[in-house]
């Protein structure tokens, strides 16, 4: 059995720092990523964390023939992490096709190749957004899905769906669901974190840009909610504990630990963080006071979510390791080092 793992979405992110933490465990890795959402320049990263080139193939996950191809290069798979979809809560209101689209077809044709060419074990890229707004605090993996808040949301609760279908027609075959909450930070290396293509959506790089300058305002969207203060509550993780996570997924699956072909986890840090306590926890750790906007609330949003992360940590072994304190440290080092590259100014596309 090898120990070469394919990483779509392998120049994003979470997909970035997922690859430098199996490669740091011993595993090789290949990605897919078609830079939609990213640069090559992630692979100078990676590379520059751990001395390793990583091999990306920019091939458009939605196109089968292309998938299939791909696939067929590298016959000795011992498993894939799918990372790649979209995953803005905003942009996926304002284009759902695109979501759907992009999301669920690039997941179906990997599934398929998957089946195709015996690739045994499967970690999804999923999200706290299937649970949507719910009454109970934290959530366990067992509460029950209510209707999707968006688009984007909704091409994760049809994801999981769709594994699960797939697991029970290949109970050979060994699935893992991993519930990200809200990721942030960077390595602490300060030679990774995120890269916005353009405009962030997501709360902690715009705190960090408009820290860093690089915007004109940092708006709080909605200080009406039912929350302690008014401001909606979200549970922030460390991008490395994630990404330590899947390096555990695959472990777990490897040495057979798994109790059924198709388990979901929780990766949060359990703490529940209003978008005013992120913000102060920024001001705490890069020493400046923020003059923010207060505006209306942003459709899609949740009201309030963190995990319940026992599973995880009981069956995975895994634990979020780094607070908000820590991650706002990492993202503000690392937006200095984009800034200070000319990286932070990036525009799509560039
Ligand atoms: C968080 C809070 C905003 C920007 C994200 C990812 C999604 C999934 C879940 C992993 C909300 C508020 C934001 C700003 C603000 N993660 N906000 N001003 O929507 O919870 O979803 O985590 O799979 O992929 O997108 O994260 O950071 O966009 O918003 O007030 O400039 O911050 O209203 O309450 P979200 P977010």
């Amino acid at each position: 059995m090898t120990n070469l793992v394919l990483v779509t979405g392998g120049t994003g992110y979470i997909g970035s720092h997922t690859v430098i933490d199996l490669l740091q465990h011993g595993y090789s890795v290949v990605s897919a990523d078609n830079y939609s959402r990213s640069t090559a320049a992630t692979l100078d990263r990676i590379e520059a964390v751990t001395g390793q080139r990583m091999i990306n193939h920019a091939v458009d996950l939605t196109d089968l023939a292309a998938t299939r191809e791909l696939f067929a290069r590298y016959p000795s798979l011992s498993g894939v992490i799918h990372f790649a979809a979209f995953k803005s809560v905003p942009e996926s209101v304002a284009d759902p096709l695109l979501y759907y689209r992009n999301n669920i077809n690039s997941l179906n044709n990997v599934l398929a190749c998957c089946a195709e060419f015996g690739v045994r074990d499967f970690v999804f890229s999923s999200s706290c957004s299937v649970y949507g707004n719910v009454e109970i605090m934290p959530v366990t993996e067992e509460t029950p899905l209510p209707e999707a808040e968006s688009p984007y949301a909704h091409t994760k609760q049809l994801g999981e769906a769709i594994i699960r279908a797939v697991a029970a027609a290949r109970p050979q075959d060994r699935f893992i669901l991993l519930r990200y909450f809200n990721p942030g930070g960077a390595h602490e290396s300060g030679l990774n974190g995120e890269v916005p293509l353009g405009q962030p959506q997501n709360l902690i790089p715009n705190i960090t840009r408009f820290g860093a300058g690089l915007q004109a305002s940092l708006t709080v969207f909605g200080t009406d909610y039912p929350t302690r203060d008014g401001s909606c509550v979200r549970d922030y993780i460390h991008v490395m504990d994630i990404a330590h996570g899947h390096t555990l997924a695959l472990q777990y699956l490897a040495q057979s630990r798994n109790s059924a072909n198709c388990e979901v986890f929780n990766l949060g840090s359990g703490n529940g963080v209003t978008v005013l306590e992120a913000i102060h926890a920024f001001e705490r750790a890069s020493g400046l006071k923020l003059n923010v906007t207060y505006g209306p609330r942003r459709a899609g949003d949740v009201v309030a979510i963190y995990a319940d992360n026992n599973k995880a940590r009981n069956l995975l072994g895994w634990q979020a390791t780094r607070d908000i304190n820590t991650m706002m440290e990492s993202a503000w080092e690392w937006e200095q080092r984009l800034a200070g590259k000319g990286m932070a100014s990036r525009k799509a596309g560039t």
